[in-house]
């Protein structure tokens, strides 16, 4: 697939005025940093690091930096009338989070899209407002070969966590809040992103120890630069779609450019790889000689195998995932070696309840 960039330029995002919520999170802040390039009017980043720190939000006069969640009635009547693009990336991280409390995942997911929307549907000026939707959500549970999800697959109304509703909730919400109050929203549907800025350990203690290893990917490669061996769950048969996120963040602000309000767009590689081949790449990348180790599937996790279809934002948005995993995995291996000192400082505060954390951090 060669990328249109006559029809589709590169976003640009000068003097712009753009809100970012979530934005000192792992996507969100890759984000910021993006549009910063683009010398905007100002960038207004609303996160209440709740699995975020701050180190991920840049200092400078063009970003605002407001350390509260978005629900605080007083924040979104501060939120500057003349806003030109809003990402909502907030979320209650992730999954196991979401299984732990539920109803903090309602407070921090279900509440935000809904509260945040209310208050931006009454600021015209706004060209996009985009939403991080989840491909998990609306993909189909197999085992076996996966077919790519396409953005108008049937979507199932069983789901494995409050999390996974959440997202699609706040899908439903937005459609609301586009056809009848024509907010001119649109939805981004991340495939599994990985990449620099995914802080292992980073905010407040959500239930359980996926608050520090959050993901597979960075938890491989943690795991990989100590010499350890990497837990294959399921014995690493299942199959997701990664996305480098500088990948990802162009994808969002093409959405932002080129998306048509109503619509959802999947951010995809297009390509499924299995959490096996993910964890011999990694240990070949970082030279770790140790073998995997077989883990139990999770009791909790019936998706499989999936990936995404990308053709919808390639032919209408000139999307392509261009990195490949390996070069990905580089990219993120090198930034991990250099931020150990972050991670472990973040992963330390939840020492007390993960006691193999003592292991890194002592
Ligand atoms: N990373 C992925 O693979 C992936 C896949 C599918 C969808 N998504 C979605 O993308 C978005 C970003 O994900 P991420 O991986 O960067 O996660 P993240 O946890 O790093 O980012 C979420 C951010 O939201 C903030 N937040 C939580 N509650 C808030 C509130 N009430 N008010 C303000 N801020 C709040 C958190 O502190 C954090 O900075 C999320 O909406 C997530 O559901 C991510």
């Amino acid at each position: 697939m060669i990328q249109n960039t006559e029809k589709f330029p590169k976003p640009d995002f000068g003097n712009k005025r753009v809100l970012v919520v979530g934005g000192a999170g792992f996507v969100g802040s890759n984000l910021v940093h993006r549009v910063l390039e683009d010398n905007p009017r100002e960038i207004v980043v609303v996160d209440n690091l709740l699995s975020a720190d701050v180190s991920n939000v840049p200092n400078g006069p063009r970003v605002r930096f407001v350390a509260s969640t978005v629900t605080d009635d007083l924040v979104l009547g501060d939120l500057p009338t003349d806003l030109d693009y809003a990402f909502h990336l907030a979320c209650y991280h992730g999954n196991q989070s979401s299984i732990a409390d539920p109803i903090a995942d309602h407070d921090n997911n279900n509440i935000t899209s809904l509260k945040l929307f209310e208050r931006l549907k009454d600021i015209r000026s706004l060209r996009k407002v985009v939403y991080a939707a989840a491909g998990c959500a609306v993909a189909k549970k197999t085992k076996d070969e996966p077919a790519a999800t396409s953005e108008d697959a049937p979507v199932d109304l069983f789901h494995d966590s409050p999390y996974s509703i959440s997202k699609l909730v706040g899908e439903m919400y937005g459609n609301y809040y586009f056809r009848r109050h024509k907010m001119p929203f649109a939805k981004a549907r991340f495939q599994n992103v990985y990449g620099p800025r995914e802080i292992l350990g980073a905010g407040r203690w959500r239930g359980t120890p996926h608050t520090v290893w959050r993901n597979v990917t960075p938890t491989f490669i943690f795991k990989a630069l100590h010499k350890e061996a990497l837990p294959l769950i399921n014995g690493g048969e299942d199959g997701r779609d990664f996305i480098y996120v500088g990948d990802l963040v162009e994808g969002l602000t093409r959405i932002a450019a080129y998306g048509e309000p109503g619509e959802a767009y999947n951010l995809a590689s297009g390509r499924e790889t299995r959490i096996r081949d993910l964890a011999a790449l990694i240990n070949k990348l970082t030279g770790n000689p140790t073998p995997p180790d077989i883990a139990p599937p999770r009791d909790w996790d019936n998706s499989g195998r999936r990936y995404g279809d990308p053709t919808k934002s390639m032919n209408n948005l000139g999307f392509l995932a261009r990195t490949q995993i390996e070069e990905g995995l580089r990219q993120t291996i090198d930034w991990t070696r250099s931020h150990l000192e972050v991670i472990r400082r973040c992963m330390a505060h939840h020492a007390d309840r993960v006691p193999e954390v003592k292991n890194y951090v002592a």
